[in-house]
This record gives structure tokens, sequence and C-alpha cells, in this order.
């Protein structure tokens, strides 16, 4: 599948509309070139391998998990690429922050191979299984989380009403993307995160109209960063898209109350715009180290 950007038509519109955004916005698919990933800028440095006991996943967490319990996020790829190592920029940032990631996906496969919504539920099995034993003794997967980017999203969101998932990010995606379906969302209790890349992003439709099927009484967010559908992805540990899914993690995930402000006042000051309700039903145990 290919996507092709609007540049100059939007660029006229920025001219016309002095709010319209006005930032370079590229509306590809996801890149197939890797930005390695530098272990990350939080506390932990992480690294990546693939385990022999979770086929087709690539594990991310710290290298030093230093007897710090982990949550964990099962992650979809965008394109739902088959390779777990293609986002390592943006997973090893996230994990750097004390977090066990599971991407979807073998090493080293490169994007020939696709994950389904069976393979998200195959991270989350093991997950469950292994918390706590043997060489995972530091994951507790009484908070998980599915994420995933473009089609990757949509793999979450066909994972998000398994009772075993506490949480739910959405990045560059929707559920009526690639014929896609809103249909879990409607029941849904838990917290629903959608980061998108403003108008120009092809998941910008999708991402609005899910955000108005997700019932009032579910906490819900929603932000959209003029950045297009491959946001901040290729770049060093992710960008702007990184940090917020290290904000995502540390309130969600960690049970870390102070990473909140980022959702309700820090990102509009960073250029987001966001819209948000029943934030404040948000209740995570801060996770003991
Ligand atoms: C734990 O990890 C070590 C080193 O990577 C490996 O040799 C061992 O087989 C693993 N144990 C289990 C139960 O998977
Ligand atoms: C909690 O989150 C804030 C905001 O991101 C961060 O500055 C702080 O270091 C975090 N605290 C812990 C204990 O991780």
């Amino acid at each position: 599948m290919k996507f092709l950007c609007v540049p100059l038509l939007l660029s006229a519109l920025a001219i016309a509309l002095p709010q319209a955004e006005t930032a370079p916005c590229v509306n590809t698919a996801p890149p197939r070139t890797i930005t390695p990933s530098t272990g990350g800028t939080g506390p932990y440095k992480s690294h990546f391998f693939s385990d022999p006991t979770l086929p087709n996943h690539v594990v991310y967490q710290p290298k030093n998990p230093a007897g710090l319990k982990m949550p964990v996020i099962v992650w979809g790829n965008g394109q739902c690429f088959g390779d777990g190592a293609i986002f390592q920029a943006f997973l090893g940032q996230v994990a750097s922050y004390g977090i066990v990631v599971l991407a979807g996906g073998k090493l080293g496969t490169g994007t020939n191979e696709r994950v389904t919504a069976a393979t998200m539920k195959q991270g989350i099995d093991w997950a469950v299984k292994v918390a706590g034993t043997g060489n995972y003794s530091h994951l507790d997967a009484s908070q998980l989380a599915v994420w995933g980017q473009s089609c990757g999203g949509l793999l979450a969101i066909q994972n998000a009403g398994d009772e075993r998932v506490t949480s739910v990010g959405i990045f560059n995606s929707g559920s009526s993307m690639i014929g896609g379906s809103a249909v879990s969302l409607r029941g849904l209790k838990k917290p629903v995160f959608y980061f998108v890349g403003g108008t120009c992003d092809m998941a910008y439709p999708s991402a609005e109209s899910d955000f108005k099927v997700i019932p009032q009484g579910t906490p819900a967010w929603k932000g959209n960063l003029p950045v297009g559908h491959t946001a901040t992805f290729p770049e060093v540990n992710a960008g702007r898209f990184g940090m917020a899914g290290v904000y995502l993690a540390q309130w969600l995930l960690r049970g870390n109350e102070s990473a909140s402000r980022w959702f309700v006042s820090g990102a509009k000051g960073e250029g987001w715009s966001v819209e948000h309700h029943d934030l404040d039903k948000i209740q995570v145990p801060a996770i003991s180290k």
C-alpha cells in the first residue's frame, strides 16, 4: 500500500488560514529504513533480543532490571510488518523508562512478513504466563497495554476487549482504516489514548470518528501533532511521539501520576491539539520497585 501526500495543497491552505497547520506534514506509510535504538533516554538503558519461548516477537527491556518490577506493552508495527526490530527507536526509548515491550514479529525478517491480531494475543498470553517467573521475575503483567501504529493500531483495537489488557495506545490509526471496525470500542471501559499526526495523517478521519464512539465515562485522550502519518517515529528515540509514549507508559503502566500532567497541559504547550474526557477516573497503583 502506498499513500501519497498533498503537501502543496496543504501549504496553500496554511497560507489561506493562518491558524492552520504549517509544520511539514509527511503522509507516507511507516518507514522501511530502521532508525537504530540508542537504548533510550530513560533511567534504564534498554536492549532488545528474541526469546526462543516467544516465537514471533522481539523483547525490549532494561539491560539491567536491578530489582525493578515492570509492566508490559504488547506492540503492533506500522503496516503490520512482521519484524519486531522495525520500531526499535521508539520501543527502545519506552523500555528505557522501566517497561517490558513485546513487539510483534521475529527479529530480522524485514518487511515481507506480517503480524495479525492473533500474533498480538500470543504476546499477551506469553506475558501473563511468564510474569514473575524465571528470566521474567521482574515482569508484572497486572498492568498490560496493547499499543500499535497504523495497521498495528488496528491489532491493538482488536485486542482491546481482552480482559487482561488494562489500557490501549493507538498511534496514527483508527478502527475504520483498512476496513477495520469500531465495534470493540463501543463498550470499552478501559483508558484509550490516540496519538495522531494532524489533518494530513491518513488516519486522521478514522481516529476522529473513533474518539466519538468511545463511550462517555471511559477515560479517553486524543492528541494531534501536525507531523503526518509517519509522525516522528524515524527520528532518534522517535522524537516527540517517543516522549508521548514515555508519558503514557509512566502514567498508565507505572502509576506515575506526575506524568498525567503532560496529557492535560504539557502537550498543548508543545503544539498538540488535545481532546479528552474522564481522565480523572484513571487509577493506576504505582508499581512497586
Ligand atoms: C533464561 O535466559 C538464559 C540466558 O539468555 C537462557 O540460557 C535460559 O535458557 C533462559 N531460561 C529459560 C527458562 O528460558
Ligand atoms: C514520573 O514522571 C515524571 C514526568 O514524566 C518524571 O519526571 C519522573 O521522573 C517520573 N518519576 C519516576 C519515579 O519515574
